[in-house]
């Protein structure tokens, strides 16, 4: 007998929390429960396939495409043979790759070759974990993790850079703010999620004043 809807999900929610036991802190169990816990709000607003959501949400950073050289067609295929142990109907299970190969940010400059309300939904759950004060532990943690400087006055944001360029530059961490973590809230896809957008973005707001007020000796 195939399994049920909701044993697949566990299964998989097993197999992800096995598969990332190692993984960094940025990209981590936690980050996938949170982007899980998100897509759920927001596909409890937005009429949607739950089951595509849920299984997208929990394999989409199943292998991500920096720590395997840059090949981003390594966690796609890894979600594809997983969900054929699990006996998933291949409609779902190609909704559910295609989401993975096209939901990273990509700079915003790459045209998604796939559209569904499933993708914005679990898009804007990533998006979203990557603003707000989760965002800025996340960025602050990638930074110290490749050595960067908190801030350089000297370098000024380049909002143009492509991600080669970005992934080989010394760019202090401040700076990707201004070069991603600002641009997010415009990229949203759902109602749902720009609302939600909002609070985290203000917050960032927020720490980039204190930030540079500390930094210059005025509080
Ligand atoms: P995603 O996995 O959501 O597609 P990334 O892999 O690009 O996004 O980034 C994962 C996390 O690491 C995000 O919180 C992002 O802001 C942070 N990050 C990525 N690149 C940098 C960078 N150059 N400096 C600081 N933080 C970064
Ligand atoms: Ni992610």
């Amino acid at each position: 007998m195939s399994p049920t809807e909701k044993e697949i999900i566990n299964n998989t929610r097993d197999y992800v929390k096995r598969s990332l036991l190692n993984a960094e802190a940025g990209h981590d169990w936690f980050h996938i429960e949170r982007v899980y816990k998100n897509s759920l709000l927001i596909a409890s607003i937005e009429p949607c396939n739950l089951f595509v959501v849920s299984l997208a949400a929990l394999l989409h950073d199943i292998a991500d495409s920096k720590f395997h050289k840059g090949d981003e067609t390594v966690g796609p295929k890894i979600a594809n043979e997983f969900l054929t142990t699990q006996q998933v109907d291949s409609e779902t299970l190609n909704q559910v790759v295609k989401i993975i190969e096209n939901i990273s940010f990509k700079g915003g400059h790459t045209v998604k070759k796939h559209h569904s309300i499933e993708l914005d939904i679990v898009q804007d759950a990533d998006r979203l974990d990557a603003m707000g004060a989760i965002g800025i532990s996340r960025a602050f943690h990638y930074g110290g993790y490749k050595n960067r400087l908190l801030y350089d006055p000297a370098i000024k944001p380049n909002v143009s850079m492509s991600k080669e360029q970005y992934k080989k530059s010394t760019t202090p961490t401040i700076n990707h703010f201004y070069e991603k973590l600002l641009l997010l809230k415009g990229l949203m896809n759902t109602e749902t999620g720009k609302k939600l957008a909002t609070k985290r973005h203000d917050f960032m707001l927020d720490f980039l004043n204190q930030f540079f007020a500390e930094w210059s000796g005025e509080v």
